[in-house]
Parts: structure tokens; sequence; C-alpha cells
């Protein structure tokens, strides 16, 4: 008899014990905090971790895709219609994209490098070859003659010139030499009046097999949220086009890396040499990428907000107090003056004037935002799009007949989607730790799972011991039957 009581009172005793024990493990996150933490720990740049050789060398393949407006109606666009463009594409390339020149300083805290980007062509996954046509505005005679429109002489010659070389607002060009660059008759005959201009234009003109200058990254050594994250580019901590400190400042990473152990209420900074300013995402809800788990982030609205919307943007007008509408930024300063002006594609996310004013726009979250799905524990890039739309201003200038009665107008040339999946070979490293995480998880719950089981079976004994006989013996047919 004392021995059995013996046994009844040490499953309860038990049952308390993993129900408390499993409670205060969920309550602590005892297992998540270790195996953070020892993410954190593996998760930093340096020389043979794994996390620095996909920095280095990133294994997943990455595409940049173009998709091009045409312009059918370019008469009528004279004579003050409304712009109608057809959406081509998309032209295709496969983007490598090593970090060179690599140099580890201060202890293993920094490290400084070049991120080369080469662009090859991948005619199967390409609407047409790059000897497709487009139609679009001819953004060297554009920027010339913004450059020039003030002075009565210069302007009154480029425009007798342009008239003889038949050079007018809208250009028919392929798409290769769009994108990476053809010789401009007009442009080498104002190289003389304007001599830091170039004579080649392209909108990604020197960008292929060359990078967007020296970065200083912090390798994350003292603080895993440093991870990757700019320090200076060519030289600066901040940059110099915007209004405002607070614009001028150097955020978050280059964009393909992030730092471990990522929550739900961050923002997620990153800068972008070719929107020349930083941005970041929030997070929008779960996914799961090739049975990853992942939060997706992606560019509030807020980013490109106008002033009095998002008063934190004042100093992205420029010049200062030239404010533009929300969802377009002007980055004419950082594009050698060309009047370039940046936005979502399809202007999504902007004003509504902006869609209204070109035939042809149709914005879509789906097709047209900026996502990046990440696993939160190691901050691995699961699945990424990022998304922009190249535009020029354009409006009449009355010293150029060329312009004719054009509407002032935000004009979209070409959008581009740089997107990557994660590869399977990545995949299968993740999955083991994701698998990891999940058993560790679930120990707590298996604890509590086993005090319920013994609670119960301490129960039924403890009901037994002092259920007087003859209702016992009245019970047992009923539990056999
Ligand atoms: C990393 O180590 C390898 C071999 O030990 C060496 O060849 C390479 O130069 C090192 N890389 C850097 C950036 O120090
Ligand atoms: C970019 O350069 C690489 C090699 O330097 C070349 O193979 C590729 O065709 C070039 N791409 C374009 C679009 O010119
Ligand atoms: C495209 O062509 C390349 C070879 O040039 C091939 O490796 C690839 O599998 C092809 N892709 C598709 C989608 O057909
Ligand atoms: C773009 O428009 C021009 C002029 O209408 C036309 O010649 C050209 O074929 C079009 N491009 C494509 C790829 O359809
Ligand atoms: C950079 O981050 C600071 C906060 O850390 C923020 O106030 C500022 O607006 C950010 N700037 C840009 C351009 O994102
Ligand atoms: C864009 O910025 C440039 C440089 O500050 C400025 O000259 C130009 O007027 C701006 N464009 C518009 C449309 O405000
Ligand atoms: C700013 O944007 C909001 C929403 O797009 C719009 O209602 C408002 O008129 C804009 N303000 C200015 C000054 O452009």
């Amino acid at each position: 008899m004392p021995l059995k009581s013996c046994c009844v009172y040490s499953t309860g005793v038990f049952s308390v014990l993993f129900l408390v024990l499993g409670i205060a493990l969920i309550l602590s996150h005892v297992f998540s905090h270790a195996v953070q933490s020892l993410v954190r720990k593996e998760v930093i740049l340096k020389n043979g971790t794994e996390a620095f050789e996909a920095w280095e060398n990133p294994p997943a393949p990455i595409y940049m895709q173009f998709y091009f407006f045409n312009v059918t109606n370019s008469l009528e666009i004279l004579d003050g219609d409304r712009p109608a463009v057809v959406q081509i594409g998309p032209y295709t390339y496969r983007e490598y994209r090593p970090m060179e020149q690599v140099n580890f300083q201060d202890n293993g805290t920094k490290v400084s490098a070049v991120n080369t980007k080469t662009y090859v062509f991948v005619r199967n996954m390409s609407r047409g070859p790059e000897s497709d046509l487009i139609r679009t505005v001819n953004i060297p005679a554009m920027t010339v003659m913004e450059r020039v429109k003030n002075s009565v002489i210069q302007a009154s010659l480029i425009s007798a010139y342009m008239r003889g070389a038949d050079q007018g607002l809208f250009t028919t060009r392929t798409v290769g030499e769009l994108l990476w660059g053809y010789e401009d008759d007009l442009l080498t005959v104002v190289k003389h009046l304007v001599p830091d201009l170039d004579n080649v234009f392209g909108l990604f003109y020197k960008r292929n097999a060359s990078n967007d200058g020296d970065y200083v990254f912090f390798t994350g050594q003292q603080n895993y949220q440093d991870f990757a994250r700019v320090d200076t580019w060519n030289g600066k901590s901040s940059l110099n086009w915007w209004s405002s400190d607070e614009c001028n400042m150097i955020n978050g990473t280059n964009g393909a890396s992030f730092h471990p152990v990522i929550t739900k209420n961050e923002e997620l900074y990153m800068f972008s040499s070719d929107l020349c300013r930083s941005i970041y995402g929030l997070y929008e809800e779960d996914v799961t990428v090739k049975g990853i788990p992942g939060y997706r982030f992606s560019l509030p609205a807020k980013v490109f907000a106008n002033m009095s919307v998002n008063p934190a943007n004042a100093g992205f007008c420029v010049p200062a107090g030239n404010c533009m509408g929300s969802g377009i930024l002007n980055v004419s300063l950082c594009k050698q003056g060309a009047p370039i002006i940046m936005s979502s594609p399809h202007f999504y996310q902007a004003e509504e004037k902006y869609v209204q004013d070109v035939f042809g726009m149709e914005p879509q979250k789906e097709q047209h935002q900026t996502v990046i799905d990440i696993n939160p524990l190691t901050g691995i890039i699961l699945q990424a799009a990022k998304r922009l739309q190249i535009n020029v201003y354009i409006e009449k200038i009355s010293a150029f007949s060329q312009t004719g009665n054009v509407r002032t107008l935000v004009f979209p040339v070409v959008y581009l989607n740089e997107s990557v999946v994660i590869d399977d070979a990545s995949v299968l490293k993740l999955q083991a730790v994701v698998r990891e995480q999940e058993v560790l998880a679930n120990i707590p719950f298996i604890l509590i799972g086993l005090g319920i089981i013994l609670g119960a079976v301490f129960i039924i004994l403890m009901c037994r011991q002092k259920v007087p006989e003859s209702t016992a013996a009245e019970r047992k047919p009923l539990l056999t039957s």
C-alpha cells in the first residue's frame, strides 16, 4: 500500500513538474533564444562562413528584366494629345553580381568591396531580340534642351542643328541601344558647348561588367543587426543630392543581404544607388517559398509619399521646396542633370494623375510592387523582386519648336524587374535549420502534453484509491463491456 501511493504521488509531482517546465520554456523562449544566438554568431561576414560565401557570390540566379513603353501616337502627342504607350517586354538578362576587391578592415568589423554586375542576354526568356525597335522619348535631346533653354543663342543654334539632323522629341532605337548605349550626334555636337556631357547615351551605359562605387560594409561581428549594413559609399557616409540630412542618410544594406533574426515590426532599410536614396520595407504577411517559411516585406506607399503625407520626405523636394506629387522621385541631380524621374512601374502607389496622364498605365500590386520574402531566423532572402520605372520629365520649351505643344508630363520609358528565387541547394541547407528550430520549438509542448497525460493518470489513480470498493465493483463491468 505505501509503495502504491508513493507511485501515485510521484505521478502527480511529475505531472506538475512537466507542466511548469513546459510553460516556463514557452514563456522564457529559451530554445528560440538559443537558436537565435547560434544563428547570430554564424551569420557574420568572415572568411569561411556560409554567410560570407553567399554574400560574396550569391548562389541563386538573378534576372534583370526590362519592359519598354513603345509610343504609338508621337505626332498627336506633339499636338497636345495624351500619350498612348504599349508595354513591350520582357527583355531578360541573367545578372551576375559578385563582390570584388574584398578587404577586411578594423579587426574584421568592416569589409570593403565593390559589387561588379554583369548582364548576359537570355533570348529564350525574352520577348524578342535586343534588336527590337522601340519608339520613345529622345532623352539626350530632352536633356540638352532643358540644359540650354535659358540661353537664347545656344537654344537657337541647337534647335537649328536638330532640325537639320532630323532630331525630335521622339526617337526610335533598338532595345540594345537604349540600354547599353549609342553614340548620339546631338550629344557629340553639344559636347563642345557643355563639356561634362558624354556623347554616348544609354540607360545602362557603362553599367555592364562594372560596379556602382566603393562600399564599406559592417560585418556584423559587433552587432548582428549591422550584418552587411553599408557604412560608407564612395568614401562618404551620406549623400548630397537631397535637401535634408534625413533624406541624405545611407540606411541599411545594399538590398541583397539582411541581418538574421528579423522581426515583424522592423523597418528593413536598404540603400539603392539606382534610386539615389535609401528606402525601407515593412512586414506585410507570412509566406512560404519552396517549403521554407518567410516574412514578406514590401515598400509601403509612405516611402515615396509627398511631403504632406510623409513630412520626412520634405528633403526629396529638389531644389528645396520644389515638391513633386506622391509616388515619384526627381533623380536629375544624380543622373548628370538628365530630367529623369523614378517611380514604381505603371506609377503604382503614385498619385492618380500620373496614371491618367498616359494611356496604357495599369498599376497592379502583384506585378508592380517591390517585395522581399525573407526567412526571419537566418535573414536569407527566399524570393525578391525590385521593381522600378524610369521616366522622363517632358514639357513644352518655347525656344524649341521640336517640343510642339506637348503636355507637361512624367513620361514612362522603361521599367525593370530585378528578381531572384532561392536555389535548391540553399533550400536544402535552410530546411535543416528550419527543422531543427521546429523540433526545439516543440519540446515545451511535448513536456506539457506529458504533464497533462500524467495529470490524467494521477487523477484516475486518486479516484480509484478514494472510491469505495462497492462503486468500483459496479463500474468494472461497465468499463470492460
Ligand atoms: C579567404 O581565404 C582564402 C583561403 O584561405 C583566401 O584565398 C582568400 O583570399 C580569403 N579572402 C579574403 C577576402 O580575405
Ligand atoms: C556584358 O559583358 C559580358 C562580358 O564582359 C558580355 O559577355 C555580355 O554580353 C555583356 N552584356 C551586354 C548586354 O553587353
Ligand atoms: C534557355 O537557353 C539556355 C541555353 O542557352 C538553357 O540552358 C536554358 O535551359 C533555356 N531556358 C529555357 C527556359 O528554355
Ligand atoms: C514600336 O513602335 C514602332 C513604331 O510604331 C514600331 O515600328 C515597332 O515595331 C514597335 N516595336 C515593337 C517591338 O513592337
Ligand atoms: C534613415 O534612418 C533614419 C532612422 O534611423 C530615418 O530617420 C531617416 O528618415 C532614414 N532616411 C532615409 C533616407 O531612409
Ligand atoms: C528636378 O531636379 C532638378 C535638379 O534639382 C531641377 O533642376 C528640376 O527642375 C527638377 N524637375 C522638376 C520637374 O521639378
Ligand atoms: C500629397 O498626396 C496626397 C495623396 O496622394 C494628395 O491628396 C495631396 O494633394 C498631395 N499634396 C501635395 C502638396 O501634392
